[in-house]
């Protein structure tokens, strides 16, 4: 039965919707070395808990060739390889769990359209171990959480877009000691590395719905700042791309914080 459904949704994934959750998600960025070809991996994401190289995730031998949607997934909703490893959650699957099996099954198709590259990718420098994963994995994470329904009534689409998706408060929102976001202080922004990032919430911003929703489609803040870096990735490949409706839910909801 299982089986069948996941065959199912495999023909019912689009890849435009895709490519479109794709770069809300801001999967190429994390996948993609500077001046590489697009997700043939060797980014090096820089964390407090080291150096990962986002690994290559073209349907290459080199890459994931090989993988069914099943494998992909349990990559995304349960955290491990198809060898049962766990994934450190640099890879962000702490929000992609969160994502529905219909989301899942366009990502997937979207990824069935990515041009194999052969580039093996160097290990990770990590300075914690297996075992600090295991801890992290037993406090930090609910598979398949669906916090942005039940807690969040009418701004579920906003909280589905913002958490499970695009992970602003992966960014946004301060960690604790083993890594994990502080709920308390969601969106409130912190100084680590690898790149500070500014709060989010109404108060300390201070945008209106409108000034918000603008930013998202086009980069330039109210006071004529034009964003650029990781943010301004996510609003060239994911938030202007998006429906003005989507846009507006996920502006909405995060003001409501
Ligand atoms: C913040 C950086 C980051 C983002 C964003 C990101 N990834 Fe990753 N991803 C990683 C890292 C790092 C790993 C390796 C984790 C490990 O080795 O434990 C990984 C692992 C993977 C794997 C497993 C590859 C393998 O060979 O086992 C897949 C598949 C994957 N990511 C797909 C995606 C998709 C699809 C998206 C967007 C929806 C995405 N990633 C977004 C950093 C990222
Ligand atoms: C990969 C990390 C990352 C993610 C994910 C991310 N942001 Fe950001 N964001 C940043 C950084 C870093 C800056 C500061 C950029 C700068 O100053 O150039 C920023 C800037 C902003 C600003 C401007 C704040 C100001 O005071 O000017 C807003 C608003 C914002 N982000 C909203 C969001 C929203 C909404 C999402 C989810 C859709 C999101 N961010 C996802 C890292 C991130």
């Amino acid at each position: 039965m299982l089986s069948l459904l996941l065959v199912l949704t495999a023909s019912a994934g689009d890849p435009k919707i895709g490519e479109v959750l794709a770069g809300l998600a801001g999967c190429e960025g994390c996948h993609t070395e500077e001046g590489g070809k697009p997700f043939a991996g060797g980014y090096p994401v820089e964390t407090p808990f080291g150096t990962f190289y986002g690994p290559n995730i073209t349907p290459d031998a080199t890459g994931i060739k090989g993988w069914t949607e099943a494998d992909f997934v349990k990559a995304m909703r349960q955290g491990v390889s198809p060898e049962n490893k766990s994934y450190w959650p640099t890879f962000p699957y702490p929000a992609y769990t969160q994502m529905t099996d219909e989301d899942l099954g366009h990502l997937w198709a979207y990824m069935q359209t990515i041009e194999p590259v052969a580039n093996e990718v160097r290990a990770h420098d990590m300075r914690k171990t297996r075992f600090e994963l295991g801890v992290w994995r037993r406090l930090g994470f609910t598979e398949g959480g669906r916090s942005w329904e039940i807690e969040t009534g009418e701004h579920a689409r906003g909280a589905y877009l913002a958490n499970a998706v695009a992970h602003c408060g992966e960014c946004h929102t301060p960690r604790n000691m083993i890594g994990i976001p502080k709920s308390d202080l969601q969106f409130k922004g912190h100084e680590d590395p690898p790149e500070p990032s500014p709060p989010i919430t109404k108060q300390e911003l201070g945008w209106s719905v409108s000034e918000f929703v603008s930013f998202l489609e086009d980069g330039w803040a109210p006071d004529g700042d034009v964003v650029g870096g990781q943010m301004g990735h996510i609003i060239r490949d994911g938030t202007a791309k998006l429906s003005a409706e989507d846009r507006r839910a996920l502006v909405e909801y995060i003001l409501s914080r």
